[in-house]
């Protein structure tokens, strides 16, 4: 997998001058050091963030409540990296631990939220539980940021807020619609929060909409680790094929795509934790805002579910046991992102092949049953 972007550094210099090489041009640039609090930086696109911001020379402080994820990611991220980033578990939803936090972490440049909940399902059994941890834990870092003036936010929202567009690629601009879930909703609340709240306390904010993210790190060290039946397609594909499920369901082979399964624009979660380094990095540089910025995060093209079993049998070498069984209720046809916005102003682009990410997860399922 290529960044296209190499940079000489190592993970503790502080601000200086770097060289880098991009592509065959030899630049030099300011770097300047940040130090990030990464909420949720134990879970799935928080830790492979965390890997991202650490190489590229970032200081990071992990809150996590290990509600959905282990601490033992924290010794696999220093794996990677050569450097452990701080942990402290608590909940973010304890408005007095977050105050408490902040007051002590001076010098904090900004804050990546990722904590949330995240099962659609769970959200429409529990939406009171959804409400509550979704957004207070945002109302709580928000007000934290503006009494301790640390001013810069990226905030993980979903393409949810779009349910189905009315026309593919969807872009920015596309109307939200009314959230088919609790868990979607609070997405949506989140984004009007933010929104209302960061014009008066001088907050500027990035909300990154992913699309579908799967995979898992290269070196097979860190990776989704759904707890219970996973709610998303490739943990269950590879589940399947290791043997801890039975088969895989796909639901509704009837749809309105060419192959009647539907679609998706699935993208690599390495792909998604450097739009997060690059959105900080933009942060942290920008004079002055009018509202939070809004980008899609995907490749800019679908795949439907049989596709993604084809990539991972490719992969593989295995045949996945599937059934196609009926459509699941909310589920939407088809959705894939127009994705110009990122790469013109963040400089961002998603550059790794289906084939990478079916093959990343497997790979990080094998790793899994070998421990
Ligand atoms: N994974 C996806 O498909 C997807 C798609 C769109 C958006 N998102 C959003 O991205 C973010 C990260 O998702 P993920 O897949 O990494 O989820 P995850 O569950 O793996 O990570 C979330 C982390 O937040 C922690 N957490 C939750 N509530 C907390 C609280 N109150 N206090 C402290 N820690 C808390 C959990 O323990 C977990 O480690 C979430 O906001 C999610 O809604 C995810």
């Amino acid at each position: 997998m290529s960044r296209g972007f190499t940079g000489e550094k190592s993970p503790d210099w502080p601000t200086g001058v770097y060289k880098v090489s991009f592509s065959s041009v030899n630049l030099d640039f300011k770097f300047r050091r940040l130090k990030i609090l990464v909420s949720g930086g134990t879970g799935y696109i928080g830790s492979h963030t965390v890997v991202e911001l650490q190489q590229k020379g970032h200081e990071v402080v992990i809150v996590d409540n290990l509600c959905n994820s282990s601490a033992g990611v924290i010794r696999q991220i220093g794996k990677i990296t050569g450097t452990e980033p701080l942990l402290e578990v608590f909940d973010l939803t304890d408005r007095h631990r977050v105050e408490d936090f902040f007051g002590r972490h001076a010098g904090l440049d900004g804050v990546i939220h990722f904590a949330a909940f995240k099962a659609v399902g769970e959200s429409v059994q529990k939406p009171l539980d959804y409400y509550r941890n979704n957004l207070v834990s945002l109302m709580n870092i928000l007000e934290a940021m503006h009494q301790q003036r640390v001013l810069h936010l990226v905030f993980s929202s979903s393409c949810t807020v779009y349910g189905q567009p009315e026309s593919l690629p969807v872009t920015e601009e596309a109307p939200l619609q009314k959230a088919l879930s609790p868990y979607g909703n609070t997405k949506r609340i989140s984004e009007e929060m933010i929104a209302d709240y960061a014009p008066l306390s001088g907050i500027k904010a990035v909300l990154l909409r992913y699309f579908n993210p799967i995979g898992a790190h290269p070196s097979a060290l860190i990776g989704e680790l759904p707890l219970g039946e996973p709610n998303n397609l490739l943990p269950y594909i590879t589940q399947t094929a290791i043997g801890k499920r039975a088969a895989l369901s796909v639901f509704g082979a009837d749809y309105n795509t060419p192959d009647g399964t539907a679609i998706r624009d699935y993208i690599h979660v390495c792909d998604l934790a450097n739009a997060h380094v690059l959105a900080m990095e933009r942060l942290s540089k920008l004079q002055q805002q009018q509202k939070p910025e809004v980008f899609n995060l995907g490749t800019g093209h679908g795949n439907s579910v049989l596709e993604v079993i084809q990539s991972f049998e490719r992969v593989s070498g295995l045949k996945l046991n599937y059934r196609i069984t009926d459509r699941r209720p909310g589920d939407i046809e088809q959705v894939w992102a127009d994705v110009s916005l990122a790469e013109s102003v963040l400089g961002w682009k998603a550059v790794s092949s289906l084939d990478e990410m079916t093959r990343s997860a497997w790979n990080w399922e094998k790793y899994l049953a070998s421990q």
